[in-house]
């Protein structure tokens, strides 16, 4: 059994809601160069007018902004303290277990109604839609992570919510199901019959286990198809406006870094399957390394979808049937379809045009690793922290392990800061698997991943 060789105050470290941050803060204000623009199907950059069938006017000035802070809204905000400031914990038992010299800190975002870091932009984008006087939201899901905070989020702010959800994680997680419905959602499995997206992909392939991609084609034609102009689409990730929203969690953590009496972060880490949990730790930090501070910053994918490590960095559409705009960002080609592992969150083909370009201008370095390796990390957290991880977030946990056993090989004292992006409570059969010795590791063969990007030959190159 880890136990504690010193004692270390604080282990938790609280914020008052006084000491919340009021702005959220954008990275594309900060870079030396500017980003590439989204692109339309002329290859012309996308204007405000193209994106508002899908969006809404507020989210879209938001998605285009180029302003460095942005007001947070007070009724956003009114929300969000319910459960923010979330807490940074000093992980001191896993401290002792890897007999590290490392301090290891976590985010704990897994404290949020719906157990992860969704709820932080599902909130805000409820909340603009509302005021647009939008009154139903449809979207994709993996894990089921952002499904249910959008339908916790649209409870709070009376509006309708409809998720498509990928099918193998709908097969493996039916909890989430259920608790979309019970904020109200509701939720099929993508790809389904309802929509022309869903049906062209089962004709093809009738056990598709589903995509993300292939999702949001569902959730964007669904509400395109409304002709009243009330029901939009909201996604988890990737888009500009999201990580803006999640930037939150590295505010609060840079405060509560200081009030450990920690003068700096050596190493950053979060998992990344669009971009958000990682942009929004990191972002603010991003920052610091850009004004010349020495922080290594490292995203962690899995090896079966290995976008940022292995991916090029291109135009690529955001969905299966190119409803989206083309965005730049490290892809795998629209058309890939990654391994069914339990990480259903990181089984996205793309990855957000603001962190593809951090990654490009070498602020993250993208690493990745195996779902064997995540689980065995997250027993070892779980049976010395106790908190189980959502398998995302395991990815972050394995990574910070790594890093603190280097810290001990080297004889280093560095602060390493992870995310834990939210809770594994309802994933249980995958970590049932995994005890049972029924999870492998899968990475794709070149040829594979070179098939896969036949389908983006013809875009434009960024
Ligand atoms: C707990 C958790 N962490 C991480 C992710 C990955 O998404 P993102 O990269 O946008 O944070 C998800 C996505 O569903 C998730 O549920």
């Amino acid at each position: 059994m880890a136990t504690q060789k010193r004692p270390v105050s604080p282990i938790k470290i609280i914020l008052s809601e006084s000491e919340m941050p009021r702005q959220w803060y954008n990275l594309a204000a900060d870079f030396r160069s500017p980003m590439l623009p989204p692109l339309g199907p002329d290859g012309k950059p996308v204007t405000p007018e193209m994106m508002s069938a899908i969006f809404p006017m507020n989210l879209i000035e938001q998605e285009m902004s180029a302003e460095r802070w942005i007001d947070i809204p007070e009724e956003v905000l009114s929300i969000l303290y319910r459960w923010r400031p979330s807490p940074l914990h000093r992980a001191v038992a896993l401290e002792a277990l890897l007999d590290t010299p490392a301090r290891i800190y976590y985010k704990n975002e897994s404290v949020s109604p719906a157990g992860s870091h969704k709820p932080n932009t599902a909130i805000a984008q409820a909340y603009y839609n509302k005021v647009a006087g939008i009154k139903k939201l449809t979207t994709e899901t993996g894990a089921g992570q952002w499904g249910s905070a959008l339908s916790f989020a649209c409870s709070l702010m009376g509006l309708e919510c409809k998720v498509y959800m990928v099918k193998v994680s709908f097969e493996q997680k039916p909890f989430r199901k259920m608790l979309m419905q019970t904020w109200g959602g509701s939720c099929i499995a993508s790809p389904s019959d309802t929509t022309n997206a869903g049906r062209s992909v089962l004709a093809k392939d009738p056990n598709c286990p589903g995509s993300l991609a292939i999702a949001i084609s569902e959730a964007v034609e669904e509400a395109v198809a409304d002709k009243t102009g009330k029901t939009k689409y909201a996604l988890g990730s990737v888009l500009n406006h999201v990580m803006l929203h999640q930037t939150i969690i590295g505010q609060e953590t840079k405060k509560q870094l200081a009030l450990a009496g920690e003068k700096k972060a050596d190493v950053i880490i979060a998992c990344a399957g669009g971009g958000s949990n990682l942009a929004g730790l990191a972002f603010p930090f991003c920052k610091d390394k850009i004004e010349g501070a020495q922080i290594d910053i490292i995203a962690v994918e899995p090896e079966s979808c290995p976008t940022l490590t292995r991916g090029p960095f291109a135009y690529d559409i955001g969905d299966m049937s190119g409803m989206t705009p083309l965005l730049p960002m490290y892809t795998l080609g629209h058309e890939f379809i990654p391994d069914p592992i339990h990480a259903g969150g990181l089984r996205y083909h793309g990855m957000a045009p603001l962190v593809s370009k951090a990654v490009a201008d070498k602020l993250i370095e993208p690493r990745s690793i195996g779902q064997t390796e995540c689980f065995e990390a997250a027993l070892k957290f779980a049976r010395s922290e106790g908190i189980i991880p959502a398998p995302e977030s395991s990815h972050a946990v394995a990574m910070a392990m790594r890093e603190a056993v280097k810290a001990r090989e080297e004889g280093k004292e560095k602060v390493i800061v992870f995310g834990l992006s939210g809770h594994g409570l309802l994933d249980l059969v995958g970590y049932d698997k995994f005890m049972s010795g029924n999870i492998s590791d899968h990475e794709p063969s070149p040829e594979q991943l070179a098939r896969a990007l036949d389908c983006i030959r013809s875009f434009p190159k960024p």
